[in-house]
Parts: structure tokens; sequence; C-alpha cells
């Protein structure tokens, strides 16, 4: 490690602070609390900070920081974005010389020459908000990305649900991102007394951004009729299932405005199931089922008709779909549009079928299922990457107008509002 750290006094007057003048610089410093110490580190290409007082250190690697310079050579503010060439950039590099130093406005700053003579500058401030500990690398990912999964069975549901009112979520920012952070959440959330015109989703939905048009349009209406190509154009049962999952870009969030509710009793209600919750039993319950519907890709189909377009989507991907971390991420589930190829050995298929009966099985239990019947006007919005979802039969008139979102313009919302939110 070398060490090449000065102290500004006050802008122009340069002090060198070597370990053996450091203590003098201590006493008559006045802002000597705050003083940084910037060294080189060669063995693993980085750069130490270390505040005196308290030994708190923060450490960058050296090509980030060279990377990330944020002059206005390499850096558009109006832009937000880097414009420094990537075909220009070096990752093996070092800087010739580094400084902590006082800016003007009391600012402690760090500035940093590079072989090539580019000098760049960096606040504390931004440097700590990027920095590369990992607790607060952690804290920053559960501002920006991750949010908490709060799951629910049918003994918990009447507790966990929240309820929004629609009228307030068109006026009121801090509802808004409420009902947008409960569908992070908890994957469900109910909209109450909407009313009964049709285009209600869209101007809901514009207080978001906008919606996610599919195959079956921008809105798609739900009712009775009996030469539709889509099973949940019936009267009948639909079976627990996940919107379109033949789709590779598969919408995120359904909202389904109940315009017209059939006005016999118990027909018609919704049935859900929390399939991060099933994950967790599943798995808790025999971990090779779970790994069978991790593991063994299935194909996903619609061959349907819609405004005249003849359609056909194939979508090749397993019911359990997890991230790189071993987090479910997606289900895919759908007894209609799950084609009857199996791509598999015979083995790994047998292993399968004996996983979805469980899994099915583990669905409908009492404790999972909660059923619930919409009120006419109301509006019910769900994680459709999460929740499973299907209806009983009905005989009576029942409209019903859906519309999607997106969870890349829900999470984007998120953070624009709790910007603004914060700032007000
Ligand atoms: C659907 C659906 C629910 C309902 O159309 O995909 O889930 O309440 N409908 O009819
Ligand atoms: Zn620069
Ligand atoms: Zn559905």
């Amino acid at each position: 490690m070398y060490s090449s750290s000065y102290v500004r006094k006050s802008v122009g007057m340069m002090v060198t602070a070597t370990t053996s003048s450091y203590k003098r610089i201590r006493v008559r410093i006045p802002w000597k609390r705050y003083f940084w110490k910037a060294s080189v580190c060669e063995e693993n290409r980085s750069i130490v900070l270390r505040r005196q007082s308290s030994g708190e250190i923060l450490q960058f690697p050296s090509a980030w920081l060279r990377d990330n310079c944020q002059c206005s050579e390499c850096f558009s503010a109006s832009l937000h974005s880097r414009i420094i060439p990537l075909a220009k950039f070096t990752a093996r590099i070092l800087p010739s010389a580094i400084e902590c130093f006082k800016e003007e406005d009391g600012r402690t700053s760090v500035s940093v020459n590079w072989p090539d003579k580019h000098r760049s500058v960096y606040t504390l401030e931004w440097l700590k908000k990027n920095n590369f500990d990992e607790d607060d690398q952690n804290a920053r990912l559960r501002d920006d990305f991750k949010f908490d999964k709060i799951t629910w069975n049918a003994n918990n549901f009447a507790q966990i649900i929240r309820r929004f009112s629609f009228e307030t979520l068109l006026q009121n920012d801090n509802e808004l991102l409420n009902w947008l952070v409960t569908l992070k959440e908890k994957g469900i959330a109910i909209i109450e007394r909407a009313g009964q015109d049709e285009h209600l989703i869209e101007e809901l939905s514009r207080r978001v951004g906008f919606i996610k048009r599919t195959t079956y349009g921008k809105l798609f209406r739900v009712e009775a009729d009996e030469h539709s190509t889509n099973a949940a154009y019936r009267s009948t049962p639909l079976e627990l299932h996940v919107d379109l999952p033949y789709y590779e870009y598969c919408p995120s969030f359904v909202i389904l405005h109940y315009v017209v509710q059939s006005a016999n009793q118990n027909e018609g209600e919704n049935h859900l199931v929390d399939g991060f919750e099933l994950c967790k039993q599943m798995k808790n319950y025999d971990s090779e089922m779970y790994d069978a519907l991790v593991n063994t890709i299935v194909e996903w189909t619609d061959i349907s008709q819609h405004d005249q377009q003849q359609m056909h989507h194939i979508h090749r991907a397993p019911v359990i779909c997890l991230d790189s971390e071993g987090s479910v991420v997606r289900l895919n589930f759908s007894q209609h549009q799950r084609d009857s190829r199996l791509n598999t050995s015979v083995e790994q298929a047998n292993r399968w079928y004996d996983a979805m009966n469980w899994f099915i099985h583990l669905a409908l239990l009492q404790k999972n299922l909660v059923k619930l019947k919409m009120q006419q006007g109301d509006m019910l919005t769900f994680d459709n990457l999460r929740v499973l979802h299907g209806r009983g039969a009905f005989t009576s008139k029942r409209c019903l107008i859906g519309g999607y979102l997106d969870a890349d313009i829900v999470d984007s919302k998120i953070r624009v509002l709790r910007t603004k939110l914060k700032s007000s």
C-alpha cells in the first residue's frame, strides 16, 4: 500500500499528511474530526479512505472510480448518464496521486489524478452513497429494488388484505405509493368504490404509468360467451391459474374491475392462493418434489383468435422460476394453457406429475385457498407472477374489465413517488 495523502487546510493551501506530521495537523486544523486520509492499495487495485478519528474505512476499486468520474467530460448530469466511451476505458488503472480536501462549502472531497493527466473529484457524500460496504449495499437494494415478501393464506387473509379507495388513489400520492408497495409485498390489494364505468382501469393506470397491452387488447372484457376460444370467457368454473404464462414477458400485475357482479349469492366468487406461500410449504414438505417443479421445463401455449388476429404462443419455463439467489420470482400455472408436449425423460415426467399433484393438493387445502366474492364496482389487484387465481361458476349476468401493469412501470413509480414525497 502506498500513501499519497494531502489535506487542504483552506482552498489553495496544501499540507502533506505524512504519519509523522499528522499529529501536528490534528491539533491545528479545526475540522480535524472530519479528516480523511486516502491511500492506494496496489494489491487489490483499490483506493482506501480512512477516517482518522474513528478508523472508519471506505474502499473503492480503482477502475470503478475511473469509470465513474463525475466531471463533465465523463458524466452528463442532464442525461443522468456516463458519457465516457468504453473504448477509451482501461480497467487496469491506478491513480498517480490522490488527496482528501475540504471544499469551500465545507464538504470533504477526494481528488484523484490519473496517469493520463485526467483529474477526478468525488464528494465524500457521493462516495458514501455508492460505497462497497456489504451492509450498505444490501440496505440500498432493499430501498430501491427488493421488497419484503409478506406471504398469506386463508387463515390470515382477513388481517393482511388492505383496501384502498379508488378516488383517494387518483388524488393522493401517499395512498398511491401505499397501494403499489402493498402489491409488491403482499401481492394483493382491493380497490373499493370505483363505480361501473368501463374505462376506470385506464384512469388508474395513468396514475402509475400506462397499461400493458396483450394479445387480448389494452383492456379485456370477461363475460359469458359460450363460443369463446378462451376458457375464461365461459360461465363454467375457472381453475386456479396465472394469466398469460405463455408470454415470456408475462404481465406482472392484474387489475380486475367488477363492473357487474353476479346477483346470485356464492356465484362467481374468486379463488386466490398465495403462490409464494405454497412454494414455501412445498419446499418444507418435500424438497425433491419442489425441485421437480423448479427443474422441469413445461410448454405453456395459447392458440386463439382475437380481433381477427390468429395467435400461437409458446413459452418454455418451469412451474416455479427462481432468480440467481434461489428466490421464487415467477410461477407458471394454467391447466388450460399447458401443452401436451413435455420434453423430458419418462422418469422426470413422473417426478413432475407427482409434484404437480401435491402442488394442487396443497393449493386447494382449506388453509390455503381464499374464497372472496368481489363487490360490484370494486377492483381486485394482484401480482400475476405470484398469486394463483380462479373463479366459481355463475349463471346470472356478470361482467368484469381487466387490465395489466408491468412490474417495471410499478417499480419505477414507487421510486419516483418515494423521491417526490421525501423531498416535499
Ligand atoms: C381471467 C380471470 C377471473 C374472474 O379472466 O383470467 O381470472 O373473476 N377471471 O372471472
Ligand atoms: Zn472525468
Ligand atoms: Zn385469470
